[in-house]
């Protein structure tokens, strides 16, 4: 059997195996702990949603390198694809010399990305250095300064995206002065509702602070240059906003005159069951952030805006030496090709169902379970010790996530209260191997749920 069709199994007695530990000593001799490490073992190769380390365990991967390989790991024609740019050329760096995939992926691009009208992208190498184009962007076309962003929001690890993400530990805390003009708002978070309501019965209260509050007590709004929002929000827990407060937040934007960034980074490219978030919403942004799954695991972000919003800059304002480097691009016009032949949305739905599903009959026998919720391929189960007061289950999540690894399930943690599992399978996985994965998970639940 090859490894892409595989299931998992841990051949060593515990997980690292000795191979893998004796790389971790030189990793822990030269690298510093500050870059966080899931699973403590190294790969030898992978394909589709399966890896297998250098002590020969194959492991599922329900992370996808945090939603960087929709596509899985190593698709062959994607491999191809990378392979034959490598024998023409590497970077000749679009200042320079102009190569073609370069226009072409932003041709693509402009044809998919839902913003209204005409649009225009340019590329970058990381989500974080998107994220502060689209500000820059916004700052320059309005003439303003202030950003509206969100509570549990993750914009990456540069300063003004630092500024922008929520979680102080391990994101923000002791790296400051962080850059000035960055206000949060609470997310509509109906698990945990900020103002205690139920969904439902709300009247979308949290959507009507704004103008009964924030705009009068925290930021003006024709001062305010953006609101940059995550479709669903991603380190903060998966939580999808309902669509009643996005429409909201679009009227504000048309009111005000202020900008709506959707920040795709994590939810774009098929994972929510539509290739962009932003499309399970009835408005849309005037600018789109994507990166991660675009090129199928090689750097490449995008920012694509309206064409009027794109003209307020001129020539050297944008860019960067590597960006939309010939590999990525050539990656990423095959990624984009193969997601729509083979419509990798539908897969995401039937992964999604399958999951969900689990998860409800999962919630029926383990108290633990507080919450499961998500949209497509995008899910997420979050863990209490008491379902009335909501307690989050810190240690019992960590517990989880280890009790998986060692039978050869790769999990990542979520949420600022780290007390859920988010699921990001590639899409290319087999049903079996979902089945697989979800057949450790719930042992892992069921275990760590007795010996509370
Ligand atoms: C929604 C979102 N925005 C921005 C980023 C930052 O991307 P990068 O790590 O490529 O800088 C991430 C990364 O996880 C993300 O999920």
């Amino acid at each position: 059997m090859s490894l892409r069709t595989s299931l998992p199994k841990i051949v060593t007695d515990t997980v690292p195996g000795p191979k893998s530990t004796e790389l971790l000593k030189v990793r822990k001799d030269n690298v510093t702990d500050a870059v966080a490490m899931l699973a403590p073992v190294f790969v030898d190769r992978a394909e589709g949603a399966m890896v297998q380390d250098v002590d020969g365990n194959v492991f599922l991967d329900f992370v996808a390198g945090i939603g960087v390989l929709n596509i899985g790991h190593s698709h062959p024609e994607v491999v191809e694809a990378v392979k034959a740019q490598c024998d023409k050329y590497f970077a000749p760096n679009l200042n320079v010399f102009n190569y073609e995939q370069y226009p072409r992926l932003a041709e693509k691009l402009n044809e998919i990305i839902p913003i209204e009208g005409e649009k225009q992208t340019i590329l970058v190498n990381t989500g974080a250095e998107a994220d502060e184009n689209a500000i820059k962007l916004a700052r320059r076309y309005t003439g303003r300064t202030e950003i509206i962003c969100f509570a549990g929001a993750f914009h990456g690890r540069s300063y003004m995206t630092m500024a922008m993400t929520s979680k102080c530990h391990p994101y923000k805390t002791g790296f400051g002065p962080l850059p000035q003009g960055v206000n949060r708002f609470p997310f509509p978070y109906c698990y945990r509702c900020p103002y205690g309501l139920e969904k439902g019965s709300c009247d979308m209260h949290c959507a009507k602070m704004f103008e009964e509050s924030f705009f009068l007590e925290y930021v003006a709004p024709d001062e305010t240059a953006a609101i940059i929002l995550e479709p669903v929000l991603g380190e903060g827990g998966f939580i999808v906003p309902p669509d009643e407060f996005v429409q909201e937040l679009r009227r504000l934007c048309d009111k005000y005159g202020i900008l709506l960034i959707a920040d795709e980074i994590q939810a774009g490219y098929a994972r929510t069951g539509k290739m962009f978030g932003c499309e399970h919403w009835s408005v849309r942004p005037d600018i789109v952030v994507s990166a991660k799954s675009v090129a199928g695991g090689i750097p490449v972000a995008c920012v694509t805006a309206r064409k009027d919003i794109m003209e307020a800059v001129s020539p050297g304002e944008l860019g960067g030496t590597y960006s939309g480097n010939a590999l990525a691009t050539a990656s990423a016009l095959k990624v984009l090709e193969i997601m729509e032949r083979d419509d990798y949305c539908a897969k995401a739905r039937h992964i999604g169902d399958m999951t969900m599903k689990r998860f409800q009959e999962m919630k029926e026998k383990y108290e633990i379970i507080g919450d499961a919720r998500g949209v497509g391929a995008m899910l997420v189960l979050e863990f209490v010790k008491d379902r009335a007061t909501k307690e989050p289950a810190k240690t019992e999540t960590k517990a989880i996530i280890n009790e998986c690894m060692q039978n050869g399930l790769v999990v990542l943690g979520a949420g600022v209260r780290d007390n859920c599992i988010r699921f990001l399978m590639p899409l290319v996985i087999t049903d079996e191997q979902v089945n697989a994965g979800l057949d450790i998970l719930e042992k892992a639940i069921a275990k760590i749920d007795a010996e509370r």
